[in-house]
């Protein structure tokens, strides 16, 4: 089925790779205009071309999520290019590996910077494009993380707490006013971000940490950054129109055990 986002604009954090880009390409697909934003310019131009070479409309710009002033810049460039924003994917984030005992204060400064106050700014930003147009759908990226404990990754878990967290403030603040607000929290897909933590838990070895890691999930194999797009697919979409506040797993089980 195509066409669930058609005439809709979109702007989607951390585009330059993994879920994000998988889901900047779906989204225009599916008829949206999308902003791909990026710390790396270069990350986001290059999703934005692909989706423009394949018929579609998007803009990569260079943004960090925790740069108030860049996030601005980029939302009214957006705006200024394909209209005012209907869907807000604050993808964009990095990990962190650690117990708490030897995670380092910078990392965790860090890590809650991009992944919380980053989706509070880029939120900050873009809401009043919303309530411009009276509606509009907000997508936080979460993680298993925020549910259950996860060995060595203290930063992150909390960082992804404070989303979900943020998330069921965000819903009930702008439900009446025309915004849904929801999470997704991925279970474990291989991409860039997540590499360094499956080294970790292999205890230096690759392949070891995610031998390690299958076996928390029932499904019998690890996410792919389609099945996370499709999440974010349902949540940015009119069918979701009764969606808020909700943190939708998207894990293989991984949280039901
Ligand atoms: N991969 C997983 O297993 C997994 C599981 C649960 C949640 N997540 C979450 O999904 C999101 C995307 O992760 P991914 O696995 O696709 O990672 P990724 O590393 O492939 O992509 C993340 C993107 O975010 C960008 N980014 C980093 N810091 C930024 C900043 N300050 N401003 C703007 N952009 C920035 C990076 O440049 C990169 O392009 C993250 O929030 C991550 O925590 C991932």
């Amino acid at each position: 089925m195509a066409g669930r986002l058609t005439n809709k604009v979109a702007i989607i954090t951390g585009g330059g790779s993994g879920i994000g880009r998988a889901s900047a390409e779906l989204f225009a697909r599916e008829g949206a205009a999308v902003g791909v934003l990026d710390v790396r310019a270069e990350a986001a131009e290059e999703t934005a071309a692909a989706i423009r070479a394949a018929g579609g409309r998007a803009l990569g710009l260079g943004a960090d999520v925790t740069n108030d002033a860049q996030v601005r810049a980029a939302t009214d460039a957006v705006i200024a290019e394909f209209g005012d924003v209907a869907i807000l994917y604050n993808n964009a984030g990095i990990g962190s590996t650690g117990a708490v005992d030897v995670a380092e204060e910078d990392d965790w400064d860090r890590c809650f910077n991009i992944n919380a106050k980053g989706t509070f700014l880029c939120s900050r930003a873009v809401v009043p494009s919303m309530l411009k147009a009276g509606r509009g759908s907000i997508i936080n990226q979460g993680s298993v993380a925020a549910l259950v404990g996860v060995a060595n990754f203290a930063a992150y878990c909390a960082a992804k707490g404070a989303v979900v967290a943020l998330t069921r403030s965000m819903s009930i603040d702008l439900a009446p006013r025309g915004i849904r607000v929801n999470a997704i929290a991925p279970g474990t897909i291989y991409t860039p971000l997540m590499e360094p933590m499956l080294i970790a838990r292999g205890g230096g070895d690759l392949q070891k940490g995610l031998e390690m890691t299958l076996t928390k999930y029932p499904i019998g194999r690890l996410g792919d950054v389609g099945d996370i797009a499709n999440a974010a697919l349902f949540l940015a979409s009119d069918e979701a129109a009764f969606v808020t506040g909700s943190t939708l797993t998207a894990d293989g089980g991984m949280t039901s055990i």
